[in-house]
Formats: structure tokens, C-alpha cells, sequence
């Protein structure tokens, strides 16, 4: 049977350095995915150029329904999968419906992915969340959830209930930017990203009887359309710690946060300055 490794939102960006770099390295089939299918095929018709052959399949990750297709298609052809990069996200904040489908994108769709994809995913395979220097705990600065979400026994419904509070707080026009590090810059995508690391050691103890490794890590600032182009790295270069994590990092390494450079960090560290300061991605 083929070992298959799958990329969320890998038709630009980092996703596609990753599918590019497992391509050359993956022994098994690796799922090039993305919302918009000419996007995906467009993307796919690159790396063939390049004398490499990810297969293709739609993915919308905020879409149930393209969720379940995928799940249904993946388990008729394979029977599951080995190794899913959940990389898909957005960066959007002008408005409250951005606001939504930012915590929506980035955070939601994993509780999504983990409901219908994750029991998939084969004993002794693993997940890698795409986080960002955003999603360390130390860019809350909120006493009352500092002090929840530094226990470590927090459950889904913990963090559900932090996103909660900071949509509510942008509904009810009480959003504090005291409650976050560097003067409450870019908060939503900070909470959705927080909220995405903090859930990721929650999912590695519900799936921790197959003994799959499920971690989060930040990409470094990587040279994309999120960034609109700013950043220290390629996506060949920020796809390197990813591809360690998919196929090199000893199984051992559970829940854990990980750095660009492989650095293992204490998320708990809520007084560390990793916390994402705007002025080094305007730099
Ligand atoms: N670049 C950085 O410096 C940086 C730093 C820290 C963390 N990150 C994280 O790294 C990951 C990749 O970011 P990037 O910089 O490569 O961004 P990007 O170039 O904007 O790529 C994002 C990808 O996600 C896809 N996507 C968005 N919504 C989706 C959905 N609902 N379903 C499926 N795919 C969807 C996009 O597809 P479309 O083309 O259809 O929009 C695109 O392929 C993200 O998780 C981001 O938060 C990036």
C-alpha cells in the first residue's frame, strides 16, 4: 500500500515548496490540494515542468462538503494517509466577516479536519500544523486566559472559548489591544494562530493511541503573497523544517512548537519574546 502525504492550500506559498520538497524526498504519493481546482492544476503543471508529479484533489478546507469528498476519495483509493501538513490559511482583517473567516480558515477548519480526516491518518503517522511566531502564547497578554491556557491539561472547549471571547470583543466593539503583545497588532490572526497550537497538543493526546505525532511550528517570515513579498526566507528554505518534521524529527516529538530553525520552544512560555512584532515584517 502507498504511503500518501497531503498538503492543505498548497497551490502558492510555503504549501508548495512543501509538496515541491517532499516530492523530491517522500517515497509515496503526495496530494497537492487546494480551494480553487484551475489554481491546484495550474500549480500541479509547474512542478511537472520541473519533472515532478504531486497528484491533485480539491480541498476547500472552511467546506464540510469538499472535506467529506476528500475524505471519501483518499480512503476508496488508499485506505488512509501517513502525513497531512494542514497549511491553508488566510490573513484578513479590514472587516467582521474578515474577521470570521480568518478565525474560520486558520482555526476552525482543523476542529473540521479532525473530525473527518484525521481517523484516516495511520498509526505512526503525523500531522503538522502550520503556525506562525503568532500562535506562541506569549502574544496574549489577557490575564484571565493566560492563566487557562497555561494549564496543561486545557481542552478543545478551552480554546473554542478563547476564539469566542475575541470574536465577541470585536462584535461588541470591547476588543482590548492590551489583551495582546506588541500593542494589539493584527489580533485576529494572532488569536487564530494561538488558538491553532494550543489545539494541536489537545489533538495529540486524543490520537495518541496510534502513536501519531501531531505538532505545530512557525515558518519563519517567508517571502509569499501573505507577506505581500516581505520576509527572510524562500519557500524552498521555510520548507525545509517542514519536511524535517514530516519525515526526519523522531516520532517522538509529540505536541510540541517548533521553530523555523528546529528549535524546540516552550509554548507555555507566555513571558519569552517570540511573540510576532509588526515592525521586523515592515523592516
Ligand atoms: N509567509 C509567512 O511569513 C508566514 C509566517 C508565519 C506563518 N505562515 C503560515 O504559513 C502558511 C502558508 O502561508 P503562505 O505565506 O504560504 O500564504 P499564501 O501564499 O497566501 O498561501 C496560502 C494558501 O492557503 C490557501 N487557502 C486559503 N484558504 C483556503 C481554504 N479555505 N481551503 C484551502 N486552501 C486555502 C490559499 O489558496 P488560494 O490561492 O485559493 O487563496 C493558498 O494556497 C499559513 O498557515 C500561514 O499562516 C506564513
Amino acid at each position: 500500500m502507498s504511503q500518501v502525504a497531503v498538503v492543505t492550500g498548497s497551490n502558492k506559498g510555503i504549501g508548495f515548496g512543501i509538496v515541491k520538497a517532499l516530492c523530491q524526498r517522500f517515497d509515496g504519493v503526495v496530494y497537492l490540494t487546494s480551494r480553487d481546482e484551475t489554481r491546484g492544476k495550474e500549480a500541479v503543471a509547474k512542478l511537472n515542468e520541473l519533472g515532478l508529479k504531486p497528484e491533485y484533489h480539491q480541498l476547500d478546507v472552511g467546506d464540510r462538503s469538499s472535506v467529506e469528498k476528500f475524505r471519501d476519495y483518499i480512503k476508496a483509493k488508499y485506505g488512509g494517509l501517513d502525513i497531512l501538513i494542514n497549511n491553508a490559511a488566510v490573513y484578513m482583517s479590514k472587516t467582521y466577516e474578515d474577521i470570521i473567516s480568518t478565525i474560520s480558515i486558520n482555526y476552525k477548519s482543523i476542529l473540521t479536519l479532525k473530525e473527518i480526516i484525521y481517523p484516516l491518518v495511520r498509526n505512526n503517522g503525523r500531522i503538522i500544523n502550520i503556525s506562525s511566531d503568532c500562535g506562541h502564547l506569549s502574544n496574549l497578554r489577557n490575564e484571565y486566559w493566560l492563566r487557562r491556557l497555561s494549564k496543561q491539561d486545557f481542552s478543545e472547549a478551552d480554546v473554542n472559548e478563547f476564539v469566542n471571547w475575541y470574536v465577541e470583543s470585536q462584535k461588541n466593539n470591547t476588543y482590548n489591544p492590551d489583551d495582546f503583545a506588541d500593542g494589539g497588532t493584527i489580533p485576529t490572526y494572532r488569536v487564530s494562530k494561538i488558538a491553532l497550537s494550543a489545539v494541536t497538543m489537545v489533538h495529540q493526546r486524543e490520537f495518541e493511541s496510534k502513536n501519531i505525532s501531531i505538532n505545530s511550528m512557525h515558518p519563519g517570515l517567508v517571502r509569499t503573497d501573505l507577506t505581500s513579498g516581505a520576509g527572510f526566507f524562500s519557500i524552498e528554505e521555510a520548507a525545509e523544517t517542514l519536511v524535517y518534521l514530516a519525515l526526519d524529527a523522531p516520532q517522538s516529538l509529540k505536541g510540541a512548537y517548533v521553530w523555523f530553525d528546529k528549535k524546540v520552544l516552550d509554548w507555555y512560555d507566555y513571558k519569552a519574546d517570540y511573540y510576532f512584532k509588526l515592525k521586523t515584517a515592515l523592516s
